[in-house]
């Protein structure tokens, strides 16, 4: 609450900060599994007395050079300007609490960059032992810079003992630490190779093509058998609920683990296609697929990785809209906007004050929504929504979909959310039903306020046909089993009697005739 947002309605800054990471992880896994490929394949060469494949290694020293300490080190500041803007609260938090293990990040850095350096330089000038220290030399801080920010990165999906003892150690080798090491260590080996591939269809010599592509092969293949069981170990050790949105319970990140698999499937058969079965297939736009699929996978596992610590930014500590657990205690009790010291509107005037609402939402909603923007877009998000279901679910918004924060602030500010994206956002009036949630509530009220946010009423009605009553009540007792992705209905036994009645009806109009009468009842009633 003590830093303004920069608001970027369309991009978002998640998606910014997405942008960059990704491309800059995906070229520092190439650094370092490179440094190793270097130095096995400049020693093949010399073991075989092959010019040519030593030539090969050199033209790959000269990317890697490039790739480290120009896009390595641009993409890197970049990621420090982006995540100091987009989230400064979680960013601060971090230097205070890891400052050491990001300068011993940045010596690692300095090493492996002055180490690439002289070994491109001294290729074929230097005696070849030294030569190949100087490689392994390489390899060995672009590990141990692996190494580093490996800690604080897993540290924010899982601070483990940390948030009991608070204790530098325990937060670092957190209980993520490890299999995240070695996965990460086998994907960028993986990369490596698939990058060589790259590289080998360019080559004119075909004899030496065919002895590199099978070598890059092999390298990917065994890269790859390495890395699935600590793939498997990593998603073991993921906590709880982050473990729940990997497993199904996020739509976004079922996205993404569906092009993560699709990836390296196509990973795994492009290579074995190209080394084993038809090397003649092994053209530039096979290689570039490949290079493709390598970039889709980081991408898809970055991506999960980010989305599984909703709605935290760290997991437990700070939630991603920047605000903490104590922060939204207090906004509950004393509103948010008087706390929030960036904030233009300081009170929300009445409970559909928009200009308060466009407020609150830059503050908690922006971090993961754009309006009208292509990722998470709120407006389509709440089309269907009414000012009251809207109202009514922004309530409860953490507990009907916990990757979102709670909502903090108190009714009027609530509503005032409510009114801007219904009203101020879409331009419909607020119109208030008949006040249903009390006593005389009917099935269809119920239904069209806790069911239809999500999916048309068609849809249940379609899903639902031939069931009977008692199969409908039993469902709505646990609806997160019947899919994963919806949340269980939190609501008294009676509201569910009363849904289910009216789920029923929507296939059995005999039944809809009784809670026709039954809405008149109502009417009458009130
Ligand atoms: C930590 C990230 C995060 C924050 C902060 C967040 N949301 Fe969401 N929200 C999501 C995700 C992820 C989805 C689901 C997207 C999908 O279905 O693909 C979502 C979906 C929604 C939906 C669609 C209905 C549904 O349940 O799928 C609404 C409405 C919504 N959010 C409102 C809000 C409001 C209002 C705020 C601010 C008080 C907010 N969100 C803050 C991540 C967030
Ligand atoms: C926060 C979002 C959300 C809410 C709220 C929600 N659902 Fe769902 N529901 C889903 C999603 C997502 C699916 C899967 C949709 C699909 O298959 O296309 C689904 C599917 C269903 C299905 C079909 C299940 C199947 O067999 O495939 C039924 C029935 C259903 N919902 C009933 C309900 C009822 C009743 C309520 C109100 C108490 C409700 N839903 C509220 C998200 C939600």
């Amino acid at each position: 609450m003590n830093y303004p947002v920069w608001y970027l309605p369309e991009i978002g800054g998640g998606t910014l900060i997405a942008l960059i990471a990704v491309a800059h992880v995906y070229v520092s896994h190439f650094a370092l599994g490179g440094g190793l490929y270097l130095v096995f394949a400049e020693r093949k060469g010399l073991r075989e007395n092959n010019r040519g494949i030593l030539e090969f290694t050199r033209t790959h020293a000269r990317f890697f050079l490039l790739m480290t300490a120009v896009f390595g080190a641009i993409s890197g500041v970049g990621i420090w300007f982006i995540i100091s803007l987009v989230n400064p609260v979680a960013t601060s938090f971090l230097i205070h609490n890891f400052l050491f293990a990001w300068a011993t990040e940045w010596v690692m850095f300095g090493v492996e960059t002055v180490a690439i350096f002289v070994y491109f330089y001294t290729f074929g000038k230097m005696d070849d032992r030294t030569h190949q220290k100087i490689g392994w030399i390489y390899f060995g801080a672009a590990w141990l810079s692996l190494f580093f920010i490996n800690g604080i990165i897993c540290f924010m999906l899982s601070p483990g003992d940390w948030t009991v003892n608070g204790d530098f150690w325990s937060g670092f080798f957190n209980p993520t630490f490890w299999p995240s090491f070695f996965f990460r260590t086998f994907v960028a080996f993986i990369f490596a190779g698939v990058y060589a591939f790259l590289t080998t269809s360019f080559l004119r010599d075909m004899e030496l093509k065919k002895t590199m592509s099978r070598f890059s092969g092999l390298w990917v293949l065994v890269s790859m058998l390495c890395a699935a069981p600590c793939g498997f170990w990593y998603l073991q050790s993921i906590p709880g609920q982050a473990r729940a949105l990997v497993d199904g319970a996020s739509p976004t990140i079922n996205t993404a683990v569906y092009y993560g698999i699709w990836a390296i499937a196509g990973i795994v058969i492009c290579t074995l296609v190209l080394i084993l079965l038809k090397p003649s297939l092994h053209t530039r736009p096979a290689s570039f697929a490949l290079f493709l699929c390598a970039f889709l996978f980081m991408g898809a596992f970055e991506w999960s990785r980010e989305a599984s610590r909703r709605p935290f930014v760290i997991n437990g500590v700070i939630y991603s809209n920047g605000l903490t657990p104590g922060d939204m205690a207090e906004a509950d009790r004393d509103g948010f906007l008087g706390a929030a010291r960036w904030a233009r509107v300081k009170e929300a005037q009445s409970d559909e004050d928009i200009e308060a609402g466009r407020e609150i939402f830059k503050f908690q909603c922006h971090a993961c929504h754009t309006v009208r923007g292509f990722n998470n877009d709120i407006v389509s998000r709440t089309r269907g929504m009414s000012y009251e279901a809207l109202d009514a679910y922004i309530g409860k918004i953490h507990q009907i979909r916990y990757f979102m924060p709670p909502f903090a602030g108190n009714d009027k500010e609530r509503g005032s959310l409510a009114a801007y994206l219904t009203k101020g956002l879409q331009g419909r009036e607020i119109v208030r039903e008949k006040p249903s949630a009390a006593g005389g509530a009917r099935g269809k009220g119920l239904f069209l306020k806790n069911c239809t946010l999500c999916h048309p009423e068609s849809l249940i009605k379609e899903k639902t046909h031939g069931w009977d009553l008692e199969k409908i009540r039993h469902a709505l007792d646990n609806l997160n089993a019947l899919q994963p992705a919806m949340p269980d209905f939190i609501g008294p036994p009676a509201e569910k009697d009363l849904i289910a009645g009216y789920i029923y009806s929507l296939n059995n109009p005999r039944a809809d005739e009784t809670e026709k009468a039954d809405s008149d009842d109502g009417r009458g009633a009130r």
